[in-house]
């Protein structure tokens, strides 16, 4: 039985041959029905011997899936973050692989899309070279000026804010299978929300003692580099792809972000997904990671939350340094990817 199928001829073939042993079909009618459709000159029976064989191999590559829900709970006060003892990446990939996804707004996130986008991390695995957390991963809207004065949700304060992104965070950490991942934190204009907070005289008395939305979620502890300039602040991905959370929020922001900038951007912000491509470059409008009919968002008109879209990105590199960015769109809070359903 071959050992490795990375790299054997009927790659393109993996997703047919997988939907139909799905379906139950053996591998000899899998076999039949790829010669029918391709001409693949092997013997049905060779053929089939062989893609049993894949099948065997692919079932023991792929990544356990993680099944624990992220639930909103309360992380223990100065509890010691476990270090990261992962081993490193063994071999470099021609390919770089990144993720980019904004717009949580912890803990009104998507608790199943998340549930989903930690699959796609843990099945990434060694392939995966980035993750960038991109702005608004947090609500907070325990600081929230509209909510000056106002009752908030129940239940929902500053501590609980923290603790649920935190616990998203640490969830992240468990998917991730190795510690070469570089982990990026932009903060949005929700997290700004704390720099308006503590702009206000009345509140900049609290000091330090009001910790931020970087020391609330331990990202230097957890290895995040943090961009806290949600405005024009920003990270740059293999020399050619800016990521930053987006300050325009016009209809047709995808446009008004490659117009203005000039450059290959991948950005959230509006909570819509667009793309805009010119000249050789394009610009990505990465959808959102809320729940978009949470209660928390009911300052929100309806005919606009029914232009938000839930997804994210992934942002790829060949070994030329060419760019290929993916939208993945979720549908009842599933997506697809390498013709999986996550
Ligand atoms: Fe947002």
């Amino acid at each position: 039985m071959r050992k490795n199928f990375e790299n054997w001829q009927h790659k393109e073939h993996e997703p047919l041959i997988l939907s139909l042993s799905e379906e139950n079909k053996s591998s000899l009618q899998i076999a039949k029905k790829l010669k029918k459709l391709y001409g693949i000159e092997l013997k049905p029976n060779s053929f089939a011997r062989l893609i049993r064989a894949f099948l065997t191999w692919n079932k023991t590559k792929q990544a356990q899936p993680i099944e624990e829900p992220v639930k909103v709970a309360k992380i223990e006060e100065n509890k010691p973050i476990q270090r990261d003892t992962k081993p490193k990446r063994k071999q470099d990939n021609e390919v770089k692989t990144y993720l980019v996804a904004g717009c949580f707004h912890f803990p009104f996130h998507n608790i199943k899309l998340f549930d989903s986008f930690l699959k796609i991390i843990n099945y990434l695995g060694d392939n995966l070279d980035g993750i960038v957390i991109n702005g608004d991963y947090l609500d907070l809207m325990s600081l929230s000026s509209h909510a000056a004065g106002q009752n908030i949700l129940p239940g929902i304060d500053l501590q609980v804010e923290y603790s649920s992104g935190l616990d998203g965070l640490l969830s992240i950490d468990k998917a991730i299978t190795h510690s070469g991942v570089r982990k990026m934190f932009n903060w949005g204009n929700h997290e700004d929300r704390y720099k308006r907070h503590m702009n206000n005289s009345d509140n900049s008395k609290y000091g330090s003692a009001l910790q931020s939305p970087t020391d609330g979620l331990k990202l230097h502890e957890l290895g995040y580099e943090v961009n806290e300039d949600w405005k024009d602040g920003y990270f740059t991905l293999e020399n050619k792809v800016d990521v930053f959370h987006g300050i325009y929020c016009n209809k047709y922001s995808a446009g008004k972000h490659l117009e203005m900038f000039q450059r290959s951007c991948v950005f959230n912000h509006t909570h819509r997904i667009q793309s805009y491509f010119s000249n050789g470059i394009a610009a990505f409008n990465g959808g959102t990671m809320a729940e978009i009919n949470n209660k928390a968002f009911s300052y929100m008109p309806r005919s606009q939350k029914m232009q938000w879209e839930n997804g994210f990105n992934v942002v790829r590199f060949d070994s030329g340094g060419n760019e290929y960015i993916q939208q993945l769109t979720a549908r009842n809070n599933k997506f697809i990817f390498d013709g999986f359903v996550f």
